[in-house]
Order: structure tokens, then sequence, then C-alpha cells
């Protein structure tokens, strides 16, 4: 049993998902609850998660998530979803009831729909802060910094593994612009057989290294998990220069509950497993 959360706001998600995976729920419902609270808060990883997200530079919320559980084949992913306060829920319902995988813009927001959620006015979507930056933004072209995504793995009792991400994207990106978190194997990847993982950052570089799935692949090959993120990070690095590295962060956890993590920039993460009475805050220096 063991849990791990991207960034210092997911200390409550992973302290939710020791209670959770303790009372002996499985690791896809550790990782959905407990990222969908962090999204429907727009205070608890403001600008940047879900609802009180950053919004794209028309001034509109659109927000990737995704799941995927180390069962071969259990995936689902939403990406620029419009309206939806709990964007991981909807990647839910993808991979448990829809044939597809993947479900982008209107089409994502139809299924919504379709599935009993609300969609809601986009003023709905924004927060005071992200009003204000969104504002800030058009007055000036200045662009907002802050963290990303929310990324959690879960590890249950039975030893099911499940990870899951989500985020509004970078700030006041492109319509449409969609980043490395719903794509499998760039923001997310799980194996059953070996562990699972899960990146932030600059969604529009991570995504053309698929760390995730190397990451994966290297803890197969018997990493463990700490190591597998530095070689995946120093990878990356040595491509194009550890002074040009963008900003990327990276966890991972395996089937023995063993954790690690790996980043290019300042990282805090958080994590729990057996046998520890509470959540811990790591962080990793530059
Ligand atoms: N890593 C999240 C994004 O860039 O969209």
């Amino acid at each position: 049993m063991a849990a791990i959360g991207t960034w210092s706001f997911s200390q409550s998600a992973v302290e939710n998902m020791r209670r959770m995976i303790l009372s002996g729920q499985s690791a896809t419902d550790c990782v959905e609850k407990a990222i969908t609270d962090i999204e429907d808060d727009a205070e608890t990883g403001r600008y940047i998660v879900g609802r009180g997200g950053f919004p794209n530079s028309r001034g509109i919320v659109e927000c990737d998530a995704a799941i995927m559980e180390g069962v071969p084949g259990r995936f689902g992913a939403v990406a620029a979803l419009r309206g939806v306060g709990q964007p991981c829920c909807v990647a839910r319902r993808v991979m448990d009831r829809s044939p597809h995988s993947l479900l982008v813009g209107e089409g994502a927001e139809a299924f919504a729909r379709d599935q009993g959620f609300t969609i809601e006015q986009n003023d709905k979507m924004l927060s005071k802060h992200t009003l204000n930056a969104y504002q800030e933004f058009l007055d000036k072209g200045k662009y907002a910094s802050g963290h990303d995504t929310i990324g959690l793995i879960a590890l249950d009792l039975t030893g099911n593994i499940t990870v899951g991400v989500s985020t509004s994207g970078a700030p006041f990106k492109a319509p449409g612009r969609v980043g490395d978190s719903p794509l499998p194997g760039c923001g997310l990847y799980a194996d059953h057989t070996v562990g699972a993982a899960a990146a932030t950052g600059d969604g529009d570089k991570i995504m053309c290294y698929c760390p995730s799935f190397h990451i994966v692949q290297l803890m197969k090959q018997g990493s463990s998990p700490k190591d597998a993120c530095c070689c995946v990070l120093t990878d990356i690095q040595k491509k194009i220069g550890k002074d040009e590295c963008f900003e990327i962060g990276l966890i991972a956890l395996n089937m023995k509950g063993e954790m690690g993590a790996a980043s290019s920039v300042e990282f805090p993460y958080t994590c729990w497993e057996k046998g520890m009475d509470s959540v811990e805050k790591h962080v990793i220096l530059k």
C-alpha cells in the first residue's frame, strides 16, 4: 500500500488516498476521488487544476485529465474540456463506459453531458484570482507563472495500481492546446506487473519524450523508482543540454510500494507508504 502526488498541494489528496486505501477502497476510486476534490475546489491547486485554473487566451478554462489502471487497456482521458469542474471523473467514465480512450473539446463535453455531468458557464470555472490574472494578461501581456498538473498514484490493499492526472494546462494557452497530461506514456503510465509514473511541467515539451512510459520500462528492467526517474531526466538533459532543460517533475511508484521522483526544478512532492503514520512532504532541490 502506498500513495504519491506531485507538488505541495497534493498533500490533502495523498492524505485522502491514505485513508481510503486503509479502508479497503480501490486504487482507482482513491485516485479519482482525491483528484476530484482538488479539481472542484478553486482554492486548492488554484490556477492550474480544474475549477479556478488559468483560462486560455480567450478567457475560457479548458481542462485535460486522464486515469490509467495497471491492468492492460484500462485508460480514459479528456482534453480541452470546458465547463466541467471534475474533469478526472469524466476521464474515468471514458475509461469505464466509452468504447474510446480519449475525447476532446466539444465531443468530450457532449459525452460528459450524456453521462449526467452539469456543463457550467465559464464564469463558474474562473476564480477571482484567475480573472485578475487574465485581465493582467490582456492589459500587459503578462504571463502568470504557476505550477501545474496534479498527478497521483495509488497502490491499494489488493495490489492494484492506478495513476491519474489533471490540469488546466499552460496559462493563457491557445484554444484547443493539449499538453502531455492526457497522453498515455507522456503524462502518465501504469503497468500492473511493474508500477506507474506521472509527469508535471511544460507539457508542450514533455510530450516529445514519453517520460512516464520510459520510467515504467526502466523499472521493468530492474531500476528503482528513484533511479528510473533520475535516468529519464538525465536522458532528456543529455539530449537538449542541462541548462536548456524545460520544467519537468517526475514521480513513480512500483508494485513493492517503493517510490521515487526527479525534477529539473525545485519540486515538492508528497507520499505515504504502509507503516508511515502520516503523509510526508519531500522536496527535490534544483
Ligand atoms: N503539464 C501540463 C501541461 O502542460 O498541460
